[in-house]
């Protein structure tokens, strides 16, 4: 394992000072969850209050406002969301309090899950994105070594060989994504869910100490990706829709993998603090058929 620098650099010091940004299509909404989190942190209660997303931000040249179309709304579900995200991979590690486990931080981003988890020596921690993403990550982001054990990797989902391998398949593994699912097609998703089992799944039968953690849209949020600013603004497209998150279950993996918790992101912790009128659209939206799945995290074990 170890660091590998992107060939093509997406950025350049501008005058002031700051670093401009010239990523795209999927890589480029990175910094649309980084701002939504900034956002958060300087609300007067923030939702997840992650103290580094502001000072990342502020080294960027990167027209945040206008670019992400992100304001209180959409950030406070995506703090919402990072947040019980951190509480679930906060869960795998107290299942496995003091053992040697290894996580995986698939499509990080410029996330600073890998900081916001507290976690020791016992852990190894290995970020992984596209090598646009990771070359700009290099450049702004704190260290994230903080447990001793950490490594930063580019590569893709949707080629799971070229850097799976390189990850030792030695202890219990998490491997978390957010973001991610919806910028592949189902596919790459297939592929890459199968790829984590076998790399990472004991022997069917095995007692499951394994598991994929991860968010996924329903298909009118696919339907109607037209209307998501930060979406449209970077070119990226919308592909994989999770409709039926147990069908990962039933028909991929060999039936190794086990759903083990589905949360409705209109349900979630976090929703009862959101600004009033966002939370009235929630609570009408969980009424609604495919309104309610629009968004959802999905904890699997295998
Ligand atoms: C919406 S952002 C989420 C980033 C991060 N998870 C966060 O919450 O801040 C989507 C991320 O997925 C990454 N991504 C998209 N396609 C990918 C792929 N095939 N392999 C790895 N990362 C990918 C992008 O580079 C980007 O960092």
């Amino acid at each position: 394992m170890g660091l590998e620098i992107s060939p093509e650099p997406a950025t350049a010091k501008s005058a002031t000072n700051t670093i401009k940004v010239s990523l795209t299509g999927s890589e480029e909404t990175a910094l649309t969850m980084l701002y939504a989190r900034a956002l958060d942190s300087s609300q007067t209660n923030p939702i997840l209050g992650d103290k580094w997303a502001p000072e990342i931000v502020s080294k960027l040249n990167y027209d945040f406002p206008s670019k992400t179309g992100v304001g209180c709304m959409v950030s406070a579900e995506i703090a919402a969301r990072s947040g019980n995200l951190d509480g679930m991979t906060e869960g795998f590690l107290a299942l496995h309090a003091g053992e040697p486990v290894t996580v995986v931080h698939l499509a990080c981003g410029l996330d600073t899950r890998c900081l916001r988890v507290k976690h020791g020596p016992e852990v190894r921690w290995v970020d992984v994105d596209l090598p646009g993403v990771v070359h700009l990550r290099e450049r702004v982001s704190p260290s994230c070594n903080v447990g001793g054990d950490y490594t930063l990797l580019a590569g893709s989902a949707a080629d799971v060989g070229g850097w799976i391998d390189r990850i030792p398949a030695d202890r219990p593994t998490l491997v978390i994504f957010e973001g991610l699912t919806m910028y592949l097609n189902e596919t790459q998703g297939r592929h890459l869910f199968e790829g984590i089992v076998s790399r990472f799944g004991g022997k069917r039968g095995v007692e499951k100490q394994n598991q994929i953690i991860c968010d996924a849209l329903g298909s009118i949020i696919v339907r109607l990706q037209g209307w998501v600013h930060s979406v449209e603004n970077s070119g990226a497209l919308l592909d994989w829709a999770m409709d039926d998150p147990e069908m990962l279950c039933r028909e991929w993996c060999d039936e190794r993998l086990e759903l083990v918790e589905h949360m409705l992101a209109v349900e979630m912790p976090g929703v009862e603090r959101y600004p009033w009128a966002f939370r009235a659209a929630m609570a009408i939206g969980a009424w609604v058929p495919y309104v309610r799945s629009h968004s959802k995290l999905l904890r699997y074990r295998f």
